[in-house]
């Protein structure tokens, strides 16, 4: 049954090693107990093995295309349940992966931002005008949240949720919250006694949510179809018109409803922590917060309304690096499986097949001291100056995943995160609860937890 690994101690049958993880912070009770580990660790969960690597040195040998490729974790299965062939979910071989990806490409280039920035701007606005209308302090993942979903729903299929105007949020975000996590328990169940009986429950109360999502989704493509020739370039519009232009080959309706749902989730929460992350550090160190707004100042000018433009974005160097730390402490999508091609030999002795597959753990390489230091656990930006990343080890850093099945996203995620932060620098003081200690929680992504900021308008 393949390879052993060190695993920490307590292991007992049956269950394996589940006393001692903690079900709500898989990933940061994961974290606490791979100590003296070594790089390469296993838990055993039920009959269900998981394997994780934490060195930046065995991440590296893993990012290796010859050798290794995407696997999809328990966790990403169960999203199958919700998000099917999507581009996140499909398995290398599926041959929707290879259509969708060649299709959508393009609508991923630096260039096809140009397209989406006054998009960003405008529902940045939004919040802002619903800032200034309110009083006391502001949850900020939860706003960054609402935000980074408006703008992956307007840019993806034109669509406005109307986030900013409402004081719920449109049935369709529960709903489809509701459907991920349904899914999500049953991808947990997978190696727990009476399973079956416990996933039938999960799939009968969640029945009417994934119905609401599945309809809205399917009304939103019938319309388009309908309006015909008032085509739209948004990646809707690109995945119901273009063949594929050596194939001639379309994605079919429902492929098309698992892509949408695969943008939306991918793209939104991931992008919010980041942002959340950003401004924690920063509105905690006033020293960093002096040099960004700084930066802000001198590219935005004296007016605190101004927007950034296309070609100013690139230019927050600045804001840019406090984004890279941020995502190297909290990779908001912080593990990604890899398996190898063939059965091959690791550098640490250990054996892989090709069913086996092993979770890189992104906030242990990302902080592992042989390549970050013994400060490696420091919020420090500089550390991402054109000097100081000059001969760092290639693969230690690694937030948007590795090779041909990394983040067709990260330009868009980089390019509305900049903007956005540079709007809220310029636009506000944020002051925060001096008692605040950092919480993360875990769902699919990594967020911190009660974080909120007050703001005053900034001259
Ligand atoms: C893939 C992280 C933003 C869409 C990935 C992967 C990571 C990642 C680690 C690889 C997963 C794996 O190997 O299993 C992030 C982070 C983001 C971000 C940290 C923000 C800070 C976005 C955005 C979008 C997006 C904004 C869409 C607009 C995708 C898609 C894939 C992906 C579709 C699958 C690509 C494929 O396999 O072909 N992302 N992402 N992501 N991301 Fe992102």
């Amino acid at each position: 049954s393949g390879q052993h690994f060190p695993h920490p101690p307590g292991r007992r049958p049956v269950v394996g090693d589940v006393l001692g993880a903690d079900p709500a912070q898989p990933l940061q009770s994961t974290m606490r107990r791979a100590g003296g580990l070594g790089p390469i660790f296993e838990l055993h969960v039920f009959d269900q093995k998981f394997v994780f690597v934490s060195s930046a040195e065995l991440a590296a040998e893993l990012a290796d295309e010859s050798r290794f490729q995407k696997a999809l974790s328990p966790a990403l299965v169960a999203l199958r349940e919700f998000a099917g062939a999507g581009l996140f979910t499909a398995y290398n071989d599926e041959t929707d992966w290879a259509l969708a990806h060649d299709l959508l490409r393009p609508a991923f280039t630096r260039d096809s931002m140009r397209g989406y920035h006054p998009i960003m701007l405008a529902a940045a606005q939004e919040l802002f005008d619903s800032w200034d209308a309110g009083t006391g302090p502001v949850d900020v993942a939860a706003d960054m949240t609402r935000l980074t979903m408006e703008t992956i729903s307007r840019t993806a299929f034109s669509h406005d949720f109307g986030s900013f105007s409402r004081a719920e949020p449109h049935p369709f975000i529960p709903a489809m919250i509701a459907a991920l996590r349904a899914g999500q328990r049953k991808g947990s169940l997978n190696a727990m006694p009476g399973s079956a009986l416990m996933a039938r429950r999960i799939d009968k109360r969640n029945a009417h949510h994934q119905a609401y999502v599945d309809r809205l989704l399917d009304d939103i493509i019938a319309e388009r179809r309908a309006e015909g020739a008032a085509k739209k370039d948004d990646l809707l519009g690109i995945m119901l018109d273009t063949p594929h232009p050596q194939t001639g080959e379309k994605l079919d309706d429902l492929n098309i409803r698992h892509q949408i749902l695969t943008f939306l989730v991918a793209g939104h929460e991931t992008t919010s922590g980041a942002l959340s992350f950003a401004l924690y550090y920063l509105s905690r160190n006033p020293a960093l917060m002096a040099t960004a707004h700084e930066e802000v100042d001198r590219i935005l000018g004296p007016d605190r309304d101004a927007e950034p433009t296309f070609e100013q974005v690139p230019k927050f160097r600045y804001l840019r690096r406090v984004l890279d730390e941020g995502l190297r402490l909290w990779p908001t999508a912080p593990a990604f499986a890899r398996s190898p091609r063939a059965t091959t030999t690791l550098s640490t002795g250990h054996v892989m097949r090709p069913q086996d597959w092993a979770l890189v753990m992104l906030p242990m390489v990302h902080r592992d001291p042989a390549v970050w230091g013994p400060d490696a656990d420091e919020f420090d930006p500089d550390r991402f100056s054109p000097e100081r990343s000059r001969g760092r080890v290639a693969h230690s850093y690694k937030p948007f995943g590795t090779g041909e099945r990394s983040c067709i996203g990260r330009q868009f995620a980089l390019h509305e995160a900049i903007l956005v932060l540079a709007r809220v620098l310029r636009r506000y003081d944020l002051t925060p609860d001096p008692g605040y200690e950092l919480r993360i929680t875990e769902r699919l992504t990594l967020m911190p937890e009660g974080f909120e900021l007050w703001l005053s308008p900034r001259r």
